[in-house]
């Protein structure tokens, strides 16, 4: 896969880009980089943002800004990238983030992901450049670079050989093995602590209870979220 993160500030994906599930990835032939979208403004003074239309505060990324830095890296036009390739804008107002998209953006050849900043982007970015706008809660961050790593790691998870153990993410919460329901609780030495033990049943070698116990137990953290109104 092929994931290219437009930015403000890339420098906060020099952290990211280090741990080790996504060094992984790139030695396994993924690669990922983050692109200045300052570095290819049409601007004078690398100037990215304007003041908003109709009045109101702060300062909305230009939609002609993000079409040159799309054009500078893709030799084609900028309103045919989304064409190619799943094009991400990140948003609050987006598409709420979920298993289901992570699982689908993994069977992409190639993303390109959007960080907004200030008040976002300009609404033309998400009309007519972007396939998607993607939102990671209803909740307002300073920027998309935390959505964007967000749902990096989510989907590189999903690609073969990422995760040492193959198994953890096939049997992880809200994944399609668990019908979309929270992962079912872990537990590890001691057996006893402080006079909390571990449930029998994960000590008992049965591997067909111990396989209904966790169902079971992942069925009712389902229950229980959707009577606090997770769902
Ligand atoms: N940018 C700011 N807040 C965001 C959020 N919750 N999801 C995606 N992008 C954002």
């Amino acid at each position: 896969m092929d994931i290219d993160i437009f930015t403000l500030f890339p420098a906060w994906f020099d952290w990211f880009f280090a741990q080790r599930h996504v060094r992984r990835a790139l030695t396994l032939g993924h690669r990922i980089e983050a692109i200045d979208l300052r570095a290819t403004t049409p601007l004078r003074a690398g100037q990215v943002d304007d003041t908003p239309y109709g009045g109101g505060a702060g300062m909305v990324i230009r939609v002609d800004v993000v079409a040159a830095a799309l054009e500078a890296r893709y030799a084609t036009d900028a309103l045919a990238v989304r064409e190619q390739r799943r094009v991400i804008a990140l948003a609050p107002s987006g598409r709420q983030f979920d298993d289901a998209l992570a699982e689908e953006l993994a069977r992409e050849p190639g993303l390109t992901l959007l960080c907004g900043r200030y008040e976002g982007f300009d609404e033309r970015v998400h009309s007519h450049l972007a396939s998607d706008v993607v939102s990671i809660g209803p909740y307002v961050l300073s920027g998309g670079e935390l959505p964007a790593m967000v749902v990096v790691d989510a989907v590189l998870r999903k690609l073969p050989g990422v995760l040492g153990d193959p198994a953890s993410a096939i049997e992880e919460s809200f994944s399609r093995a668990l019908g979309g329901a929270p992962e079912y609780p872990h537990y590890t030495r001691p057996a006893a602590w402080r006079g909390v033990r571990v449930p029998d049943v994960l000590l008992s070698g049965d591997h067909g209870r111990i396989r209904e116990w966790r169902r079971a137990q992942s069925r009712e953290r389902a229950r229980i979220r959707a009577e606090e109104g997770g769902d």
